[in-house]
This record gives C-alpha cells, sequence and structure tokens, in this order.
C-alpha cells in the first residue's frame, strides 16, 4: 500500500494523473500507463516519476499487460483489476500494447526495470509474447498468462482462463436452437489467428454446428474452405486455419463490417432471408449487425457474441445482437491476483487443469461462462451487480 501511494503522488507530479482519475484511480489503487501516447513522451514521464517515488521505493511487484485500450473488452478488465486490487499490499502496474508486440515487448521490459516478481500478461499475438514471457523468465519473474496463452515457449508457469471451447459451443448452440427446418443461410465469422482463443472459439462452434451442416439444418454462405471441410466432425489446426484465415476479422470492427459487406455484396438475394451468423465477439458481432440490417434481402438475423460489453448489452436489449456469452471478468481478475499473491507470498497457487501451449502442458484455472439474451439478461447482468440499470435503456 505505502509503494502504490507513494507511486501515485509521483505520478500526479509528472501530469499522468489525469489518466489515474479517468480509469478511477485513487491513491490506494495501481497505476495504469497509456501506452496509446507515444513512446518517448512516456518513457520521459516515467522517468520524471520515478525521482519522488526513490525514498519509499519506486519497485514493482505485479506487473499487468493487457493488449489495448480500443476493445472495451480489455478496459473492462483493466476496471476490474483497479477494484480487485483497491486494498492489495503489493505495488502493481497496469500498461497497455495498444495491440503491438513490440510496445508489449517494450511494455514488459519497463516492468522488469523496475523489479516486478510476477508478470499478468495477455498476449497481442500469442506466438510473438513467447519472447516477452522469456525476457521475464530470464529475471526469474513468474508468468501468468491471461485469458490469452503465450504458445510455443516454456516461458509460462500458469494461465487463468474461461472455457474458451464452450463459449464456441454456446454461440453455436445459440444458432442450432433459433433454427428450424432446413437450409437456413449461415454466415461464420472468427477471431484473429494471432489469438490461441479464436480456434477454441471456433473449434467448440464447429463442433456443435458441423452435424446440423451435415444434415442440411444450415448452409454455409460466406466460406469455400469451411464448406469443403463441411463434413469433417473434427477439424485439425491447419485446417481451421484455412477457415479462420478466410473469414477473419482479426478482432477488428472494420475488418469485420467490412467483410461482412463484401460477402453480402457476394451473396445472391436467396442466399439471404432469415440469416444466422457466427459473429465471435461483441465488437465484431456489433460491426456485422449493423450490415446486415442495412440489407434489403436479409429479413432477420440471428447473431452471436461474447464479453458482455455495455454496447452489445444495449444492442440486446434493443433486440440488434441476439445473445453474447458472459465471461466473468471479476472472478478472472481475482484468479490471477489470488495466483500472483501466492507467489509472492512463496507458495504454490491451486490450478484446475492444463493446457499444452504447444512446447508444454501449462497449469490453468478456468473459469465457467454464461449465455446471456434478452430473457435473462436483467438477472445476470444486473441483478447479480455487474452493471447498473441505469447505464441501459429501455430494461
Ligand atoms: C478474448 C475475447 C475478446 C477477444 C478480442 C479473446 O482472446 O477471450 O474476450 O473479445 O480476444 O479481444
Amino acid at each position: 500500500m505505502k509503494k502504490v501511494l507513494s507511486k501515485l503522488s509521483a505520478l500526479a507530479v509528472a501530469g499522468v494523473m489525469t489518466i489515474g482519475m479517468l480509469t478511477g484511480c485513487s491513491s490506494s489503487q495501481p497505476t495504469t500507463t497509456d501506452t496509446n501516447q507515444p513512446a518517448a513522451e512516456n518513457t520521459a514521464q516515467e522517468q520524471t516519476a520515478s525521482e519522488p517515488a526513490k525514498s519509499s521505493g519506486d519497485t514493482v511487484d505485479i506487473g499487468i499487460v493487457l493488449p489495448t485500450k480500443d476493445e472495451p473488452r480489455w478496459v473492462q478488465d483493466e476496471t476490474r483489476f483497479i477494484d480487485a486490487l483497491k486494498d492489495t499490499d503489493y505495488s502493481v502496474e497496469i500498461l497497455f500494447s495498444q495491440g503491438s508486440s513490440a510496445k508489449e515487448k517494450e511494455n514488459v521490459e519497463a516492468l522488469l526495470a523496475k523489479g516486478i516478481k510476477v508478470l499478468i500478461i495477455c498476449p497481442h499475438d500469442g506466438t510473438a509474447a513467447a519472447a516477452a514471457a522469456e525476457a521475464a523468465k530470464a529475471e526469474g519473474v513468474t508468468v501468468i498468462s491471461y485469458d490469452r496463452l503465450i504458445t510455443d515457449t516454456d516461458a509460462i508457469d500458469y494461465y487463468v482462463t474461461f472455457d474458451s471451447v464452450a463459449v464456441g459451443k454456446a454461440q453455436g448452440q445459440y444458432l442450432i436452437d433459433k433454427a428450424s427446418g432446413t437450409g437456413n443461410p449461415l454466415y461464420l465469422y472468427a477471431g484473429a489467428a494471432s489469438d490461441n482463443n479464436a480456434f477454441l472459439f471456433f473449434e467448440g462452434a464447429w463442433s456443435v454446428l458441423q452435424p446440423k451442416i451435415a444434415d442440411g439444418t444450415f448452409v454455409i454462405k460466406n466460406s469455400s474452405e469451411a464448406v469443403a471441410l463441411q463434413d469433417k466432425a473434427t477439424l485439425t489446426r491447419e485446417e481451421m486455419s484455412k477457415i479462420i484465415s478466410q473469414v477473419t476479422t482479426n478482432w477488428d470492427f472494420n475488418e469485420a463490417k467490412n467483410k461482412a459487406e463484401a460477402h453480402l455484396t457476394a451473396a445472391k438475394p436467396e442466399d439471404k432471408g432469415d440469416v444466422f451468423i457466427l459473429a465471435p465477439n461483441d465488437g465484431t458481432a456489433r460491426s456485422i449487425a449493423n450490415v446486415f440490417t442495412t440489407d434489403k434481402d436479409v429479413t432477420s438475423y440471428v447473431i452471436t457474441g461474447q464479453d458482455a460489453e455495455k454496447a452489445s448489452i444495449q444492442y440486446i436489449i434493443d433486440g440488434k445482437q441476439s445473445m453474447t456469452v458472459f465471461k466473468d471478468v471479476r472472478t478472472l481478475v481475482k484468479d490471477s491476483i489470488d495466483m500472483a499473491v501466492t507467489v509472492l507470498q512463496g507458495s504454490t497457487p491451486e490450478t484446475t487443469g492444463s493446457y499444452n501451449n504447444g512446447k508444454i502442458d501449462v497449469k490453468a484455472k478456468q473459469t465457467e461462462v454464461i449465455v446471456v439474451d434478452q430473457q435473462n439478461v436483467k438477472a445476470a447482468l444486473i441483478d447479480s451487480g455487474y452493471y447498473e440499470a441505469s447505464e441501459f435503456t429501455g430494461l
């Protein structure tokens, strides 16, 4: 607590306090630094900031690196980290990589220079982040992969995650439950191929959708690669890669919008009508829904999502997005902080299973997910205290 206090007053001197205020930081909360600013400016601020903190030590115990501030999902995580860390005795700093593996590596190096003992990192690109993890490991730091798995390295100690295969299954099952008859047009979209989760989500969705494609319930309309593989119940990673590279959104709202527009332009009126859309997350779902809603030949659509982002909750209330998969970030934050504190106290954290990252089996703690649509949105997200009713209209 002492260290966090001195660090924050130092940051106020350096003029970074605006960021603390924006993110709701007060004197007992962890530091966040907005890496959206040019790197040189950040460095200058951090150097100035470290001066007054020296007397009580300017080290950081736990470093947290998140992928980008440009997606509400990760701002949600930041907010929940700040809430969870209010009363911690350890000093913590949160940095954002702004969708750049180079920035991510710089962030990890900056945190290592501050003496972190534990690194909680959600990689922008799971494979590229191996270098950052290895740099941390070389300094004796415990590395916790957060939400996304860092792949092809043995420099990971733990993984905290949601059940991502279950996310994809829930999305696919939702489409199935809303469909009747045969020949329903199906549009598939996926996340970024650099994110291991994109494969897990797709694997889960495919496992339930494929039998319903094989029996004629759905007809895939926007992926020749998926059509070529539609008789295979289980796909290899290479096979999934082929489909994902064709229908990826790269987790980017504009890319999702452009792809959806191109698909609808290429589709004939008979490929439209009442359509079913596998959208990988909320941000891309809103972009894709906005495109489908303006096509005169689309008479209705069912579209999936995940993350329970506020904007998508409003879309669900308004009937513009069909469902989301609620991943309670508070649990993931709590699990990773508990893990970090256990390590700092010299004990071994509890885990519930493991994930192979291409090199080793990483000990993991996994959290379940909840399907949310108009029927249960109030119970799941408002009555549970996750959001305030006043944040939405028409509830
Ligand atoms: C996360 C999702 C998120 C997506 C895009 C995934 O790795 O699990 O919650 O929507 O990345 O940022």
